[in-house]
């Protein structure tokens, strides 16, 4: 098995909070991200496909193929985005790192192929990262 990834990147804004706790839990779970007028965070993103090669083309798959994928399926949908306001996945869910990195695998899942492994590593900061693989 081989595993083949291809980096990505994209900017939004988030607010991390529950509306059925208080102000005062909000801050002490959430701190700075319950921000209320949202804050941003630059997203960057490994997306790794992992399979046997294929023996006429040598690829696990082509990763032409998977950064079209990631620009339609993510970029387009998250990229300078209010990730409450303007993506649906995030309507009653926090947008914290472990669930953009669940929207994003549960978007691109369908588009690769069944026989292959696809594992999300999502950096919220460069220190602060996440990984998902269904
Ligand atoms: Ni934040």
């Amino acid at each position: 098995m081989v595993k083949v990834s291809r980096k990505a990147n994209f900017n939004a804004a988030h607010r991390l909070y529950r509306p059925d706790w208080s102000d005062e839990k909000n801050d002490a779970v959430f701190g700075k991200c319950n921000n209320p007028n949202y804050h941003g965070h630059n997203y960057d993103l490994v997306v790794s496909v992992t399979g046997e090669i294929d023996q006429q083309t040598g690829f696990v798959m082509d990763l032409k193929v998977l950064k079209g994928l990631i620009k339609e399926h993510v970029e387009e949908a998250l990229d300078h985005k209010n990730l409450n306001k303007d993506v649906p996945e995030f309507e009653g869910l926090n947008p914290t790192a472990e669930n953009i990195a669940v929207v994003i695998w549960n978007k691109l899942r369908p588009h690769i192929e069944k026989t292959k492994t696809l594992e999300i590593v999502l950096y919220e900061t460069p220190r602060n990262f996440v990984t998902y693989s269904g």
